[in-house]
C-alpha cells in the first residue's frame, strides 16, 4: 500500500501513514483535541496545511465557511492523508500526573501495576509490592479523545454506535502501556488494577453507557468488573484477574472511590472532604461514620470551554495573574505574547477583578462595558465572568448541600483535600477570595493524583476496604435537592 509522510510544525515530528489515513485516527497521539467528537461543529481540530495537498469534500468545505476558516486551513476530523504533508498544529502539552507519595502498606509478595484511566490522560505505574516503591511509570493521551473531549460528547459517540470500537482501542492502549513497562521491568505480575470514571469504566468493560444519556441518569452494573488478560486480548501474565474498581453512582467513579481511600476520610474523625476539580467537579465529604458524594457541572469553565478566549493549559495560555503595585501582570505558559486563558488563570482573574472593584457583587462589570482587557489582545466579556459564577457557585452549592445532608456546616469541615492536575496549579488565596470554597485557606491542601494513589494502595488490599467505604457513601443527586435552586443562586454571588 502507498505510504505517505505527514510532518508536524512546531513539534518536529514526523509520522508514516498509509494512503487515505484518516488524520483523526493519526494526530490525537499528539495531543490534537476532537472536542465535538469529529462533528465538524468545535474546530478545534483544526490543522494548518503549510505543504502538501489535502482534498476537500464539500460537506468540509461548508464546515470550513461556518467556522470562518482561512482557506490554508483544514479540520482535520474530515481530513484523509492522500500525499506527504506538512501540517502546524496546535501544541498540546496535558498535564499528566504520575504520583510517589508514600502511604501505608502491609508488604506482599510480587509486583502489581496500578492504572489512572482519565477522560484524558491514562498513567500506569508498576508496583513492588514488598515495597510500594514505583518502579516504572507509563503515561499516554486517551486515544478516545478522537470521539470528543468531555464525558457528554464521548457518550454521544456511543450512542452513535462507536462503543465497540472505542472499547477495542482503549484496552489495545492500555495492554500496550504495560507491556511497554514489563518490557522495561522484568517481573511476573500478581495484580492489575483500574480506577477511573463511571464512562471509562462501562466503555473499557463494553457495558452500555445509554442510561447515563437520559434522565434518571441509572447507569446498570457499576459494581467491580474482573477480566482474564486474554478476555482484554492482552498477552500477559497475571496472577489475579485485572480488576477495575467500582463506580460510586452514575457519575461519581473508581477515581473517586480511590480518591477516598488515598485521603483516608473514611477512618477519620472529623469531617473531611475532597474535591476533584476536573471536568465533572465531584465532590465528597465525611467521616468514619457516613460519607456523601456528589458530582457537578463545575468543569467546563476551569478547561476553558465556553470562555471567549478561554484555552487549555499550553503555550500561549495565561496561567496566572497577579495584582503587583496595583497592576495586574501575567504569567504565560512558554514565555509566549498572551493568547488566551486557562482555568486556573481565570480564577485569579476574577479574584483580582474584584479585588480591583472592577466587578460587583453580582459579577456585572462596574464600568458598563461589556468586556474587561486583562491584556493587549486578552479579554473578559460579562459572560465569561458569568461562567465562572456558574462554575463556582457548582462547588459552593455542592459544598453546601451535602454539608446539609450530613447536618453539618461547611465550616464544620476540618480538611479540605484538592485532587486532580488542574487542582495542583490553582491559587488558593483566590479560590477562597471568590467564594467557591467558603473555609479558611489553611484548611485547604493540594493532594495530586488521588485516584493513582488509591489504585496502588487497592493493590495491597482485598476488597475489604472497597466495601467498607461503599457502604458508607451515599451519591447524592444535588439537583434533586428542594433547596439546590435558592443555594445555587446564592453562591453565584460574590459576598
Ligand atoms: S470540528 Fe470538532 S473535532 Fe473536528
Amino acid at each position: 500500500m502507498k505510504k505517505h509522510t505527514i510532518r508536524l510544525h512546531p513539534l518536529g515530528k514526523e509520522i508514516q501513514v498509509n494512503d487515505l489515513t484518516p488524520l483523526i485516527d493519526v494526530l490525537h497521539e499528539f495531543g490534537i483535541e476532537f472536542p465535538c467528537g469529529g462533528k465538524g461543529t468545535c474546530g478545534k481540530c483544526k490543522v494548518r496545511l503549510l505543504d502538501g495537498e489535502i482534498q476537500i469534500t464539500y460537506q468540509h468545505r461548508q464546515k470550513l465557511e461556518r467556522l470562518a476558516l482561512a482557506p490554508d486551513w483544514r479540520l482535520a476530523c474530515f481530513s484523509k492523508c492522500t500525499s506527504d504533508i506538512t501540517l502546524e498544529v496546535e501544541q498540546f502539552n496535558h498535564l499528566i500526573l504520575a504520583d510517589e507519595s508514600e502511604f501505608d502498606f502491609t508488604p506482599q509478595k510480587g509486583f502489581g501495576i496500578a492504572i489512572d484511566f482519565g477522560t484524558t490522560t491514562i498513567v500506569a505505574q508498576l508496583v513492588d509490592l514488598t515495597s510500594a516503591n514505583v518502579l516504572a511509570v507509563e503515561t499516554m493521551l486517551n486515544p478516545q479523545v478522537k470521539f470528543g473531549a468531555d464525558l457528554i460528547s464521548r457518550i454521544q459517540s456511543c450512542l452513535d454506535g462507536h462503543t465497540g470500537e472505542m472499547t477495542q482501542i482503549i484496552r489495545s492502549a492500555i495492554g500496550t502501556m504495560i507491556g511497554l513497562i514489563l518490557k522495561r521491568q522484568d517481573v511476573h505480575l500478581e495484580k492489575v488494577v483500574l480506577v477511573g470514571n463511571t464512562v471509562m469504566q462501562l466503555i473499557f468493560s463494553g457495558c452500555d453507557v445509554s442510561p447515563l444519556s437520559m434522565y434518571p441518569f441509572h447507569a446498570g452494573d457499576l459494581g467491580m468488573k474482573v477480566f482474564t488478560p486474554e478476555e482484554l486480548g492482552w498477552k500477559l501474565q497475571v496472577k489475579e484477574k485485572v480488576q477495575f474498581y467500582p463506580s460510586i453512582g452514575s457519575f461519581v467513579g473508581s477515581d473517586i472511590l480511590a480518591g477516598i481511600a488515598a485521603t483516608g476520610l473514611h477512618r477519620k474523625e472529623n469531617f473531611t472532604a475532597l474535591i476533584d476539580l476536573g471536568t465533572n467537579g465531584e465532590i465528597v465529604i465525611g467521616n468514619i461514620d457516613q460519607i456523601v458524594c456528589a458530582s457537578t457541572a463545575a468543569g467546563p469553565a476551569f478547561e476553558g470551554a465556553n470562555i471567549s478566549m478561554g484555552m487549555r493549559a499550553v503555550t500561549g495560555a495565561i496561567s496566572s495573574l497577579s495584582l503587583i503595585d496595583g497592576k495586574m501582570e501575567v504569567s504565560v505558559i512558554g514565555n509566549t505574547a498572551a493568547k488566551g486563558i486557562c482555568g486556573s488563570a481565570l480564577i485569579d482573574a476574577v479574584a483580582i477583578l474584584r479585588k480591583m472593584d472592577l466587578i460587583g457583587m453580582f459579577g456585572e462589570i462596574n464600568s458598563g462595558e461589556d468586556k474587561i482587557q486583562l491584556t493587549q489582545k486578552v479579554y473578559l466579556t460579562q459572560k465569561d465572568i458569568n461562567e465562572f459564577q456558574l462554575a463556582k457557585a457548582a462547588i459552593a452549592a455542592g459544598l453546601t448541600i451535602l454539608s446539609n445532608k450530613l447536618e453539618i456546616q461547611v465550616a464544620d469541615i476540618h480538611e479540605i483535600y484538592i485532587a486532580g492536575g488542574f487542582g495542583n496549579y490553582i491559587n488558593l488565596t483566590n479560590v477562597v477570595e471568590t467564594g467557591m470554597i467558603e473555609l479558611p485557606e489553611e484548611k485547604i491542601h493540594k493532594m495530586g493524583n488521588t485516584a493513582l494513589i488509591g489504585a496502588k494502595m487497592f493493590l495491597f488490599e482485598d476488597s475489604e476496604m472497597t466495601q467498607e467505604i461503599l457502604s458508607k457513601t451515599i451519591h447524592v443527586n444535588l439537583e434533586g435537592d428542594p433547596n439546590f435552586q435558592n443555594i445555587y443562586v446564592d453562591k453565584m454571588l460574590f459576598q
